[in-house]
Parts: structure tokens; C-alpha cells; sequence
């Protein structure tokens, strides 16, 4: 059977789906990435962020959102006021998927089949860390948390699921392509805003 369920203990806790992610064969994904990209931040934190999957800094490094959008991503915690210990971030997917282009690895979207193939891994952090909110940035994050086709342009900063309390925003990918463009101050209040409502949804 495809996907990453048989790699996953029972009832992990976030330490035991750490130490469990990097034998995973749940997809091909494994095979050209460095390393797996779990998570960062307390198992007790009450507001997940979901990302899409680690890009090229993470993969290097082993650590979710430390290249280019983890900076943008914490500047937009640290404007929405809300204090780290707090946070716990993941990804949808937990292997880079990238494109050669000469020495460049450009990042390529995850497909659906790899959203799918990950969820065992996002769905035990779930159970691991009961958030009382999960914020998916982007799409591919929405998918994965709410198991369908998310338009986070129409869907954004609602609560769109119950215990936990789901949200959508944008992805700080999203927003450092508008850097230097009409529309950045926007896009990054926007998402500060999303994750202030989140922050004040865990209480
Ligand atoms: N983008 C993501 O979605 N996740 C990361 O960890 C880094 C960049
Ligand atoms: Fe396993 Fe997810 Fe990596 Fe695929 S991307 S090999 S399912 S951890």
C-alpha cells in the first residue's frame, strides 16, 4: 500500500514521529532529497502552521522554514504578536521536491498523490500535539488539513473546520514574490492578520 502509514508508529508523540520520519518510503519523493524535514517548535504549542513541503535551505539544513519564507514567516508571528513557544510548525509534505536546473534546484509543487501519501505524518502531529488551531498556508497546506480543494483567495481567515479550528491564509512563498511590487504591504498584513485571528482563537 502506497503512502506513509506503515512507517508511523502507533500513538506517536512528536519525538517518536521524529525519530520515525526518516526511514520513510511512503512515496518517491525520499529518494532525491537530502534529508526529511519534520517540524520545529513545542509539542504542547496550541497553533500549528502547515507549510507546503521543505525547499531547498530546509532540505540542506533538516529544519522546516529557515530559508526565505521562514524569515518572511517570522517577521509575520512576530507582527501578529504572537510569542513562539506558542507555535508549532510543519509541512503538508515532508521531502523536498525540486527540479535540476544546472546546479539549481528549483522547487516543484507537490502533487496530490504526495499530499496524500504524507497525510499519516501530518495526521499523527495532529493527534501528538492537539493544537487548539491549525493554520494552513496556501493551498497545498489546505488540502492536506481539510482533505479537499481549498481557493485560499475566497477561504481565507475563516474557520473552516471545528476542534481543531482550521484556517487558511496565504503562503509566505506568496508573499515574497510580491517584494518590491504594488500589493507586498498588503499581502503581508493580510497574512499577519490571518495569523493574529489564529493566535486569538487558541486564547
Ligand atoms: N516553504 C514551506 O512550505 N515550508 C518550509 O519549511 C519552507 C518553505
Ligand atoms: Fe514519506 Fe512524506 Fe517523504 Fe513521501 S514525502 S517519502 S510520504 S515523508
Amino acid at each position: 500500500r502506497p503512502g506513509a502509514q506503515q512507517w508511523v508508529p502507533d500513538d506517536p508523540d512528536v519525538d517518536g514521529i521524529r525519530a520515525a520520519a526518516p526511514d520513510c518510503r511512503g512515496c518517491e519523493l525520499w529518494a532525491d532529497a537530502t534529508q526529511v524535514v519534520v517540524s520545529a517548535g513545542p509539542p504542547d504549542a496550541d497553533v500549528m502552521l502547515v507549510g507546503e513541503q521543505p525547499g531547498d535551505q530546509e532540505d540542506r539544513d533538516g529544519e522546516p522554514f529557515v530559508g526565505p519564507a521562514g524569515r518572511l514567516l517570522g517577521e509575520a508571528i512576530e507582527a501578529a504578536g504572537i510569542d513562539r513557544d506558542r507555535v508549532y510548525v510543519t509541512n503538508a509534505v515532508k521531502h523536498f521536491r525540486f527540479q535540476e536546473r544546472g546546479k539549481r534546484r528549483l522547487h516543484k509543487k507537490p502533487a496530490i498523490a504526495h499530499i496524500k501519501a504524507c497525510w499519516p505524518w501530518l495526521e499523527a502531529e495532529l493527534a501528538a500535539v492537539r493544537p487548539a488551531v491549525v493554520v494552513a498556508m496556501g493551498a497545498t497546506a489546505g488540502r492536506a488539513v481539510l482533505g479537499r480543494d481549498v481557493k485560499v483567495g475566497e477561504e481565507r481567515g475563516q474557520v473552516l473546520s471545528e476542534d481543531p479550528a482550521v484556517l487558511v491564509t496565504a503562503h509566505p512563498s506568496s508573499v515574497i514574490r510580491l517584494r518590491g511590487r504594488k500589493g507586498y504591504d498588503e499581502a503581508f498584513d493580510a497574512l499577519v492578520a490571518d495569523l493574529g485571528a489564529g493566535a486569538l482563537l487558541a486564547g
